[in-house]
């Protein structure tokens, strides 16, 4: 990560998904659309979802507690939570989070950057480590979209499902298996109108107006995003590989934001890279925001797919929009997920 040789390393890798499914056929049973449908242009068959009442944070402390677990850790410097979802306005989710899970005293901050939440949280905790100014670090995405969804929108409510996913970083060598190695992250604000939620800020309400309803909810302008994201992706992927000093080919697992089956296919084929190296949960679990990354991770660790020693590159794409990925080669780190979910 620096030229001094000092690199966050993974050590701990943790997930979590609300016991709550809701599978295509229940939705098929509320809205007009269907579990073939869902299916065909999504590779999506179930998400998750949180009861009422329930909130981000109480996801992302138990994903937040399985990393820690995982990596046998019982302190942090930081806590950086990644949501779009946060359980307030104000203030941050991660204070929350840190304390609940007995990290009280620890640099606790949440991260805004959608799906690419993640991947951005990484990076940061990513650069107090290698920069010295941490020793280590709870990286947690967690967001709960089923709560910014408006309850008729067919689209978004067939693609978003609820969960949490979390690694543990400490400061090591650059050597190491787990050392984050290559980092590329970008945006694109003139493009900010295709992931919204219009009302519930300073410039809706400085207005002094009630907010319109349909303003509260999440819109996305599907084609346009399911585009941008191959293109940014696929780039992305290529860009960190390089910075990792790997050819794209020698990579053998690519772990993306799951947005749609297709657009991991389209990304593999633009990249050129057998699709087996794409590993997938979104069948089981949907897109989960900030959470995705790491669900898929701990998924991909638990089924033997992603194995200690591969060349990985994790990578993201969402609103604002922004993008960005990180490469590793996997440490020998075992996953610690729920146990209803999401691997059956
Ligand atoms: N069930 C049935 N029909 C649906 C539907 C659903 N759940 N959702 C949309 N449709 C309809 C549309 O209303 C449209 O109908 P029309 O032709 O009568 O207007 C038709 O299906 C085609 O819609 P379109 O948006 O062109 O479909 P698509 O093939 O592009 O698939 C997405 C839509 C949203 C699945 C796809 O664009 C996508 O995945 N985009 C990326 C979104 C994403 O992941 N965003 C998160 C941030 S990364």
């Amino acid at each position: 990560m620096n030229d001094i040789g000092r690199a966050a390393v993974v050590t701990g890798l943790g997930a979590w998904v609300p016991p709550t499914v809701l599978t295509n056929e229940e939705l098929a049973g509320r809205l007009d659309t269907s579990d073939e449908w869902i299916r065909s242009r999504t590779g999506i068959r179930r998400r998750h979802v949180i009861a009422p009442g329930e909130a981000t944070g109480d996801l992302a402390v138990e994903a937040g507690k399985r990393a820690l677990k995982s990596a046998g850790a019982s302190s942090a410097d930081v806590v950086v939570v990644a949501t779009s979802t946060p359980d307030h306005p104000c203030p941050a989710t991660a204070p929350d989070v840190a304390d609940r899970l007995g990290l009280t005293g620890a640099a606790a901050f949440d991260i805004a950057a959608v799906c690419t939440g993640f991947v951005y949280a990484l990076g940061t905790a990513a650069g107090l480590i290698a920069s010295g100014f941490a020793q280590s670090a709870l990286v947690i995405g967690a967001d709960t979209f089923s709560t910014i969804l408006a309850p008729g929108d067919r689209t978004t409510r067939a693609i978003f499902g609820d969960g949490a996913g979390a690694v543990y970083l400490r400061a090591g060598s650059a050597a190491e298996p787990g050392a984050l190695m290559g980092l590329h992250l970008g945006s694109d604000g003139s493009r900010r109108d295709l992931i919204e939620v219009r009302a519930g800020g300073s410039r809706q309400r400085s207005t002094g107006l009630p907010a319109e309803e349909a303003d509260t909810y999440f819109t996305m302008a599907g084609r346009a995003v399911f585009s941008q994201a191959v293109r940014n992706m696929a780039a992305s992927v290529r860009s960190t590989a390089r910075l990792a000093g790997w050819d794209t080919e020698d990579v053998d697992r690519v772990v993306l934001h799951q947005a749609n089956a297709r657009i991991l296919a389209a990304v593999a084929d633009q990249i050129d890279l057998p699709a087996d190296r794409f590993p997938s949960n979104i069948d089981r679990v949907g897109n989960t925001v900030a959470a995705s990354i790491p669900l898929a991770l701990a998924d991909a660790c638990a089924a033997g797919d992603v194995r200690p020693g591969q060349r990985v590159v994790l990578g993201g794409f969402g609103g604002g929009l922004t993008w960005g990925s990180v490469a590793l080669v996997w440490p020998d780190v075992p996953a610690v997920g729920p146990d209803h979910a999401p691997g059956s």
